[in-house]
């Protein structure tokens, strides 16, 4: 079911440029609680982690097999832009998860890494290029508002190790930039709504199911289970008023609106805002 768009939005001109920072984690150990000396939310941000890299390659292959389609020489442009930068973000994300699977958590990790795997071995095998970019655009959501609750809240960003902070930031501003590349892509080749949300829901109950189930595991090896209240407090920041997840839930629902676009909500303002607390690229255009 191919339902004409309400709203197209023009987005505006952010240009979307790969850079390779070159983050350097060695002062960081993964014993360290480096969110808000928190063990809830730094598992989980760290098991989202474990998935960026065999994700990320996913949606690049996603975009690039379909990307024919497209005539427009910006949008091209915009494509060659997304591809760059996600292929940095694994390059990045992956000196994290090296350090993440030191030690205490490797056996989890691995594990997590299987799982990521042939999930998306399967998604390769046995849906069409058009649900696997349908999967992908929904993905993008996803990660484009954690983005956002990310690049609003200064008061979350401050709680971060330092350390860590820029890897976060730095990935939530290049989310922003290029959040509209693979939902335009998919309106172009299919545009259908059905399939859109279909995607949508079954891959973001896939990452919540794994992201909790995995985060679980975590917690568990650092023997928190056993502690209820730094549980109930960690669980609070990320589910409860105003908690990290609980704050995207509008966000994410809007995704599920027959008109929506990405660009619906003009966040480009956090991108300048947040860029000068960043340090210079290793180099642009890196891809
Ligand atoms: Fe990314
Ligand atoms: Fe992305």
């Amino acid at each position: 079911m191919k339902l004409p768009l309400t709203k197209k939005q023009k987005a505006p001109a952010v240009p979307i440029v790969p850079r390779r920072m070159g983050f350097d984690f060695s002062g960081v150990k993964n014993t360290d609680y480096w969110f808000d000396n928190d063990p809830v939310l730094t598992h989980l941000l760290n098991i989202l982690s474990l998935t960026f890299p065999d994700g990320e390659r996913f949606f690049v292959d996603s975009v690039r097999a379909l990307r024919d389609q497209v005539t427009d020489k910006e949008r091209q442009k915009d494509i060659s832009g997304f591809i760059g930068q996600e292929a940095m973000h694994s390059l990045e994300h992956q000196a994290f998860n090296d350090l993440i699977a030191e030690g205490k958590y490797d056996d989890i990790v691995a594990h997590a890494l299987a799982v990521t795997n042939k999930l998306l071995a399967g998604a390769r095998k046995h849906l069409s290029k058009r649900r696997q970019l349908a999967a992908t655009a929904g993905l993008e959501h996803f990660t484009a508002i954690l983005a956002d609750a990310i690049l609003r809240r200064p008061d979350l960003i401050n709680k971060m190790d330092p350390a860590v902070r820029d890897l976060w930031v730095w990935h939530a501003i290049e989310e922003t930039e290029h959040k509209a590349v693979a939902y335009d892509l998919y309106q172009d080749v299919s545009g259908d709504y059905l399939e859109r949300q279909r995607a949508f829901l079954f891959s973001t109950a896939y990452l919540i199911s794994f992201s909790s189930y995995f985060t679980w595991q975590m917690l568990k090896r650092d023997n928190v289970h056993k502690k209820p209240l730094t549980l109930a407090r960690g669980l609070w920041k990320g589910f409860g008023y105003r908690g990290v997840i609980s704050g995207i839930i509008p966000a994410w629902l809007s995704y599920l609106k027959p008109g929506f676009h990405p660009w619906d909500d003009d966040n480009s303002a956090l991108i300048e805002e947040w860029r000068k607390s960043l340090p210079e690229p290793k180099a642009k255009n890196a891809a």
